[in-house]
């Protein structure tokens, strides 16, 4: 009777499966127990916290077990409830899209600090690469809120991206006359950039040998396409670089990087002869932003 009450309750169900998780070597192990259980009772994790002496139900223990289930199996957490927040905004994401990771965010917010130092002109950004569309999203949100006057034309080579990003434009309610969002490769590319002022991108960067030693996490789930060029790594920034003497004057190139990668990248730079450009580095202190201006 008791054993039967203990993992009825949803502190001991929590605490159970936090184990289990930490015995998988899952990082944050009670933080996704929480997380998992908060979806399946539809609550956040304040309201778990009062009722942690409450029993579920039937239908809900066994809704958590098939989700637990496949957290246990290193399906990404994000994956299972659907969704992720990125810059305060909400980001519908499944297997189509890479999760939109933190460390993006300084991406978007060296963007728009250029925009906000900038002049008043209207604002054309180009993003290759777009996946779940969380950066174009952020970007046309804040330039919303700043009442700024602003077009955004983001591509991705996979038309499953496209079609989560268009979602993702109806959850967060935008302008759809102001994003387009085109199925298009970076290198077959039918665009004029030269009337964009912004061409921005956090491409697939890692390289084919680093990929195989990825954790299964990302690797067995997330698009390999949206993780690897297939080389060395570098063959997107090349492409970009490349594109760089097209843009026109006043304008920007910003790329997100990757670990340990600013003295080739600055290699790279050499070669296409761009020389006015610095890095940001982010909270761990990796270069992570590159922006250069034309
Ligand atoms: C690292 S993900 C970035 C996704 C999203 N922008 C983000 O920051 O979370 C790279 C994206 O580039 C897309 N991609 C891969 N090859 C491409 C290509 N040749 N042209 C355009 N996009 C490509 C992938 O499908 C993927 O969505």
């Amino acid at each position: 009777m008791q054993v039967q009450e203990k993992i009825t309750k949803i502190l001991d169900i929590i605490n159970y499966s936090a184990d289990l998780l930490k015995q998988k070597n899952i990082k944050n192990a009670r933080l996704n127990a929480e997380l998992l259980m908060g979806y399946v009772l539809k609550c956040d994790r304040l309201k778990l916290y009062m009722d942690f002496d409450k029993p579920l139900n039937e239908s809900e223990r066994n809704e958590f077990k098939k989700l637990l289930l496949r957290r246990l199996s290193n399906e990404p957490l994000q994956y299972i409830t659907g969704e992720t927040e990125f810059y305060g905004y909400k980001i519908k994401v499944d297997n189509r899209v890479l999760i939109p990771r933190q460390e993006t965010e300084i991406l978007v917010e060296e963007i728009l600090k250029e925009i906000d130092s900038g002049e008043n002109q209207k604002i054309k950004i180009f993003e290759i690469g777009t996946g779940s569309g969380c950066i174009s999203i952020a970007l046309a949100r804040e330039l919303e809120k700043k009442s700024k006057d602003y077009e955004i034309t983001s591509i991705d080579i996979s038309q499953d991206a496209i079609n989560l990003a268009l979602e993702n434009v109806e959850l967060n309610k935008l302008n759809s006359n102001k994003t387009k969002f085109l199925n298009e490769s970076v290198f077959d590319l039918n665009y004029d950039l030269n009337e964009y002022n912004f061409i921005i991108s956090n491409p697939p960067y890692i390289s084919k040998n680093d990929f195989e030693n990825l954790d299964s996490e990302v690797k067995d789930y997330e698009p390999s396409v949206a993780l690897t060029d297939n080389g060395d790594g570098f063959k997107f920034y090349e492409k970009i670089f490349s594109i760089a003497n097209n843009l026109k004057k006043g304008s920007f190139i910003f790329c997100e990087l990757s670990f340990n990668s600013k003295e080739k990248i600055e290699e790279l730079l050499q070669k296409f002869n761009i020389k006015n450009y610095n890095f940001t580095k982010d909270l761990s202190g990796i270069d992570r932003v590159l922006k250069i201006n034309i």
